[in-house]
């Protein structure tokens, strides 16, 4: 991209991802679903390049979901878009069992069947990100990402001019990017990076949950801790 963005005085993101991959430790139940049910879900790297043929079915439009966390957002959408191809990534295991548990019954992790259109990343977003085309996502979603809330830390948030950039690549002109945070610093920080950044229409953030976006685990934790969410909408110019 040629485009010249002032970006905060920040350093780059670094490579590796910081956070937890591991909370409690695994029940058998969930064992058997890293080990049998994910890999028949897992979105095949080998076909980030043409991403349509990565689901059971060709889907109309491809949506992509940073973090899904416990995968309520991720699961409500995908059940009320069932001709969109969604990508749900996250790396914490607890959160890959939540969103396995609800797509795959006990005792049949190897052999029941998945779902067409829905297919998890448990890896790092950015490296799939990376390594798909140019324009070839209809709709992104961060939702409550990671706050890191201490400035010395503050490369490692995911809206980082970097990552601005690699979500602004594979993004279709028009489509959106979805993003919604509980913490001062972040919401702050979100408005200084994309109010410096010209690949987006970036509107302020509104106090309400949108029609359309549906509850996290995160949200509830943070209303009932009486913090505000904000949620943007940014388009894609
Ligand atoms: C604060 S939690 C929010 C979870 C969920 N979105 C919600 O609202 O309940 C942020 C999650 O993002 C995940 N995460 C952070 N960076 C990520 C990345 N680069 N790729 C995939 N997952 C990531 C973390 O593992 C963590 O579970």
């Amino acid at each position: 991209m040629t485009e010249d963005v002032r970006a905060p005085d920040v350093k780059p993101p670094p490579e590796r991802l910081y956070g937890r991959q591991r909370g409690h430790p695994l029940r058998p139940r969930q064992e058997r679903l890293l080990e049998e049910a994910l890999p028949r879900l897992r979105f095949p790297l080998e076909k980030a390049g043409t991403p349509k043929l990565g689901f059971g079915k060709e889907p109309a439009q491809i949506w992509f979901e940073v973090g899904f966390g416990g995968g309520e957002h991720s699961y409500a959408q995908h059940n009320a878009h069932p001709d969109v191809g969604y990508i749900a990534s996250e790396v914490f295991h607890n959160g890959l069992c939540s969103l396995l548990t609800r797509l795959v019954p006990v005792e049949e992790e190897a052999t029941a069947p998945i779902p067409d259109m829905l297919r998890l990343w448990d890896d790092d977003a950015r490296i799939l990100l990376k390594a798909m085309p140019e324009a070839s996502v209809d709709r992104l979603f961060l939702m409550f990402p990671d706050p890191w809330p201490k400035a010395k830390h503050a490369k490692r948030r995911f809206v980082h001019p970097h990552n601005v950039e690699l979500v602004a690549r594979v993004l279709k002109p028009g489509a959106v990017w979805r993003v919604a945070s509980d913490d001062p610093t972040y919401q702050a920080w979100v408005e200084e990076v994309m109010g410096a950044q010209p690949y987006f229409d970036a509107p302020p953030p509104v106090t309400e949950r949108p029609q359309g976006w549906f509850p996290t685990r995160y949200e509830a934790k943070a209303i009932a801790a009486g913090r505000q969410p904000l949620y943007w909408t940014f388009t894609r110019r």
